[in-house]
């Protein structure tokens, strides 16, 4: 009996030894071609993963990138990360060569848990059909488009914030921008307007955006496995609004131009095809998907740093009341109103310098080629930084500065500013963003002034940034909507 357990132990160090040595093997394997970039490519599997997440959890995400770039080289460095053998292409240089090279030397690569909860929307790389619709995507957010909508987010804006600041003397930021672009995302991609169907969506949409960036272990109870349910639920009911939707155009009951989803379903290719019902639930769950943690991110460090600077909230406070005053009684905003607000927007663009909702992305190199003298060999993962440029005094004087005049004229340098990536696969919600980001902004100023309520609130990057408790403030209504 004594020799059977020792004979299973010895079994069971064997396959341990050989899975490690494999490991090691294979790890080692990536990075044998020769003229690889400079750095460190860590232990097999974990690579350097912890250090670039948790850089991230501590605060300072471009700690990870600025130590490798003094260290090994400021253009390129190699690293492993997520398992995979990766570079990352720094400064300008780095981010024009992956945003002008898609599908031709690199496409988008996201991580596994990504792919699982998500399987096909922000895919949209490799199928000749995929590439097709995703053509189709900017006409849906080009600014003749939206101006439309403007009027739309004014008024959800206000009933946002009667239901969820007016009569509070605290409130916590977070939860609450989430709420409002999520309500208009629902609003403007699906006109579900009332504030209990929206509810309904909210739940497992947190669900499904938690389960996005967790440990993709699916087993019952975890983030992941949550994530995954509820992303299956979404699409169902999405699947069921489009059907009805195709039934209520049919008739007439439903406007061409109501929201983004009748346009989907009304738009086709130059081939004269539609696009599938199953593809659209895809798309608008991408677009609710891109777009909600990134706005409601940016629009909680906006409230974080006009508490911090005084007088750029009054300069913000004032191009707002200009145009508050210019209105009628009851009068939405509109598009010329939006073209007034270019200090506000200098002022939103500043801190998504400081503190860029997205951190960067992957692609996946399509074949061997060479990057500033460097061999980069087919299947390697690459990544592009926004802090490598935003925080680089190289290309922001002064980094660490607060000075929305950087954006005056013709403001940074090309491919230094990129919060919203650049090229083909730039982010086809960015004026949509900038649109709800404003409407927000006169909104908030046209009200209160606020002061933060913990004043050393850490600020942590999981993967986008966030004051670890959610930004509580306290408000300070003006004397006139007291
Ligand atoms: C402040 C707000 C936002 C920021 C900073 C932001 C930033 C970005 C960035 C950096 C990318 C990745 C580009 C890359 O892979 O290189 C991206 C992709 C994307 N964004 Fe945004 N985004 C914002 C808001 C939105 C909104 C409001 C929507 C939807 C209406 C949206 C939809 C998407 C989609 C669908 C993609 C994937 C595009 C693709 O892979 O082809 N984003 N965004």
């Amino acid at each position: 009996m004594e020799l059977f357990f020792l004979y299973l132990l010895l079994i069971f160090l064997l396959s341990v030894f050989l899975t490690l040595q494999y490991l090691f093997y294979k790890h080692k394997s990536h990075y044998t071609a020769a003229n690889l970039p400079p750095g460190k490519t860590g232990w097999p599997v974990v690579g350097e993963s912890l250090e670039f997440l948790s850089t991230g959890w501590k605060g300072y995400p471009e700690k990870f990138i600025f130590d490798r770039m003094t260290k090994y080289s400021s253009d390129v460095f190699k690293t492993s990360l997520f398992g995979q053998p990766a570079a990352v292409l720094c400064g300008p240089a780095g981010n024009k060569f992956l945003f002008s090279n898609e599908n031709k030397h690199v496409t988008a690569w996201w991580p596994d848990s990504v792919n699982k909860i998500f399987p096909s929307s922000l895919q949209t790389d490799s199928k000749e059909e995929a590439k097709k619709m995703r053509k189709l995507m900017p006409q849906f957010f080009k600014p003749e488009a939206l101006q439309r909508y403007i009027g739309i987010m004014d008024n959800i804006a206000q009933r946002h914030f009667a239901s969820g600041w007016e009569n509070k003397d605290e409130i916590v930021v977070y939860p609450l921008a989430k709420r409002y672009t999520f309500w208009l995302a629902c609003r403007l991609f699906l006109s579900i307007d009332d504030p209990n169907h929206v509810a309904k969506f909210a739940d497992p949409f947190n669900l499904l955006a938690s389960g996005i960036f967790s440990i993709p272990v699916d087993l019952p109870g975890t983030a992941f496995n949550k994530g995954i349910k509820a992303s299956n639920f979404i699409r169902k009911e999405l699947r069921a609004i489009i059907k009805q939707r195709k039934l209520d155009l049919a008739e007439n009951k439903a406007s061409p131009t109501q929201d983004i989803l009748s346009h989907m379903l009304l738009t086709c290719d130059e081939n004269g095809q539609y696009m599938s019902e199953l593809d659209i639930a895809d798309k608008i769950l991408g677009l609710l998907i891109g777009g909600h943690d990134t706005a409601s991110a940016a629009i909680t460090f906006i409230i974080k740093f006009l508490a911090e600077l005084p007088e750029i909230y009054d300069e913000v406070y004032k191009e707002q009341m200009e145009i508050a005053k210019s209105k009628k009684e009851g009068e939405l905003l509109n598009w010329e109103d939006i073209q007034k607000m270019r200090y506000s927007w200098n002022v939103a663009c500043e801190v998504m310098r400081l503190a860029p909702p997205l951190q960067g992305a992957f692609r996946e190199a399509l074949n061997d080629f060479i990057f500033n003298g460097f061999s980069i060999p087919k299947g390697w993962k690459l990544y592009w930084s926004a802090n490598s440029t935003h925080k680089n005094p190289n290309y922001f004087l002064d980094p660490e500065k607060f000075d929305p005049s950087r954006f005056d004229g013709t403001g940074p340098a090309p491919y230094t500013f990129v919060p919203f990536g650049g090229g083909p696969r730039m982010c086809p919600g960015k004026e949509y963003a900038r649109l709800e980001i404003l409407v927000f902004m006169h909104n908030v100023v046209k009200r209160y002034k606020w002061e933060k309520l913990l004043p050393e609130e850490k600020i942590v990057v999981d993967p986008m940034p966030i004051p670890a408790k959610g930004l509580p403030i306290r408000l300070h209504p003006h004397k006139m909507n007291a």
